[in-house]
């Protein structure tokens, strides 16, 4: 059944949240420590419109056209008592998932254009990732990095195999595989430079960039409100005008930079592609001078962008390279991609995981590479890339809020000249999920790598259908 002709009550018949739950806005009260007087719910619609950001678009008044079954309003107020408060969620409780396809505790159904943020690639339930995991959990599952382990060395081979890279680490998530790289390029400078001072310790890093959340990948993700609340962070981090390549040329060549990191395509902070010419200089840059290049493709990466790696798309190459969302199909797992001559300089101890490369999830990986790797698959996910941008651009390029639609593969961006939060939220009422990114103003379509042409034009026709609440959400106060 197509998500747009579920039966759901209409927006119209919703009545708003605030008077349909009075448990739950008093939970968002207490959450956020709101005084009594401020209405919770402007919080929490503010908080998801400008989600991550510093905004410089407009937030208007929203409407409260929002709904909650009973069943998912009883586990959102245990969640607002039991868990701490980091997350502004949809209130949406997903029970289970076959292929794009998303169902709630309600029993309605949704076309799933999150992926969990651009993680499961092969969608939800995949025959071949559950063979995986459950032959390996039926095996093996955990064993710590004090032994060895045979899925580890099978995953790490598939991936050099497959990349520039001659060695592989692995981590838990994309912040652990940047804080990994982080120390890879201090160790790399120091080694290297044995006889200096004064080594390159510094880093470089883009603005709109996001490279994680712990103390070190924080001090190189762009948005200040990400990282004032927690400074002070890793000092020596430049951030420069994403494609600017002469400024980053002028910071590289000043001899303090031990690494530059970069996304290929920018995820979270609006979907904005670099040039060929950009990486370019960068790379010339970083080798005039010794500094170490490195890519972050932890959301742009694993064939999101129909290329295995986005990078591939330029043929502009870097010393080490970081992943995570995708890799195990779901399951927790990171990996820094490395030369040798950086893996040569790293020692036993220098860096390590309890959990990191375990049985299962090198297991579930290798079952998901093997897949995404197919030229078949990479160029299916080129041709529906191309197509879905093709339909979102001609069916909804018309409105006055569509300022652009950008992107590349299965990761693009629909550039509003509002908050995308309305919008967001009107289409889950119609049975599409989908993020926001950038300054909130970007709508962000990141669906598993295996979704329908079919399926597409399904979430194209209910943007196009909930467009219209852009102008009725803006309230002339
Ligand atoms: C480009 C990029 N790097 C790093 C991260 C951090 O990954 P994780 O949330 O797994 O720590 C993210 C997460 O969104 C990301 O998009």
């Amino acid at each position: 059944m197509r998500p747009s002709e579920l039966s759901r009550p209409p927006m119209s018949s919703i009545s708003s949240l605030f008077n349909n739950s009075r448990l739950l806005a008093s939970d968002i009260s207490r959450k956020f420590n709101l005084p009594k007087r401020v209405n919770p719910l402007d919080v929490a619609s503010g908080m998801r419109a400008t989600a991550s950001l510093d905004i410089n678009v407009q937030t208007p008044k929203l409407k409260k056209d929002v709904e909650f079954g009973e069943k998912a309003k009883e586990l959102i107020d245990a969640e607002a008592r039991v868990l701490v408060g980091t997350y502004a969620r949809t209130p949406v409780v997903l029970l289970h998932g076959k292929g794009c396809k998303l169902y709630d505790v309600e029993g309605r159904e949704y076309l799933d254009m999150t992926s969990g943020i651009a993680v499961n690639a092969l969608g939800h339930g995949d025959q071949d990732w559950i063979t995986a995991v459950t032959l390996q959990a039926n095996t093996l599952t955990h064993v710590s990095n004090v032994f060895y382990s045979i899925p580890q060395v099978e995953l790490a081979k598939r991936l050099i195999d497959a990349s520039f890279a001659d060695r592989v680490f692995f981590t838990n998530s994309g912040t652990e595989a940047n804080e990994a790289a982080i120390k890879f390029a201090r160790k790399f400078q120091r080694f290297l430079r044995s006889n200096s001072e004064c080594p390159p310790i510094e880093f470089v890093a883009f603005s709109n960039c996001f490279h994680g959340r712990t103390m070190g990948a924080l001090a190189l993700t762009s948005k200040e409100h990400y990282r004032s609340p927690f400074e002070p962070v890793m000092p020596g981090v430049t951030f420069l005008e994403y494609g600017n390549a002469q400024a980053a040329r002028e910071v590289i060549l000043s001899g303090k930079i031990a690494a530059v990191f970069v996304e290929p395509i920018q995820g979270e902070g609006g979907i904005y592609t670099a040039t060929k010419e950009f990486l370019q200089s960068l790379r010339s840059a970083c080798d005039e001078v010794g500094s170490l290049l490195i890519y972050d493709e932890v959301q742009c990466g694993l064939g999101r962008t129909g290329y295995l790696w986005a990078h591939e798309a330029y043929g502009i190459y870097p010393d080490m390279m970081t992943l995570a969302k995708p890799l195990a199909g779901g399951l927790p797992i990171g990996a820094v991609l490395v030369t040798e001559r950086v893996a040569a300089t790293i020692n036993p101890g220098d860096h390590g995981s309890t959990f990191a490369g375990g049985p299962l999830v090198c297991s579930a990986a290798a079952a998901v590479l093997d897949k995404i790797s197919d030229p078949h698959f990479l160029a299916s996910v080129s041709e529906k890339g191309k197509y879905f941008k093709e339909i979102l651009q001609q069916k909804l390029g018309g409105n006055r809020h569509v300022k652009e639609v950008r992107g590349r593969g299965l990761i693009l961006g629909i550039e509003l000249d509002v908050p995308a939060a309305p919008l967001v939220d009107a289409c889950w009422n119609s049975g599409l999920l989908m993020l926001t990114s950038g300054k909130g103003n970007v709508v962000r379509l990141v669906p598993p790598l295996i979704i329908s042409e079919t399926e597409l034009e399904q979430g194209t026709e209910i943007l196009l259908k909930c467009l219209p609440c852009l102008d009725e959400s803006l309230i002339i106060s």
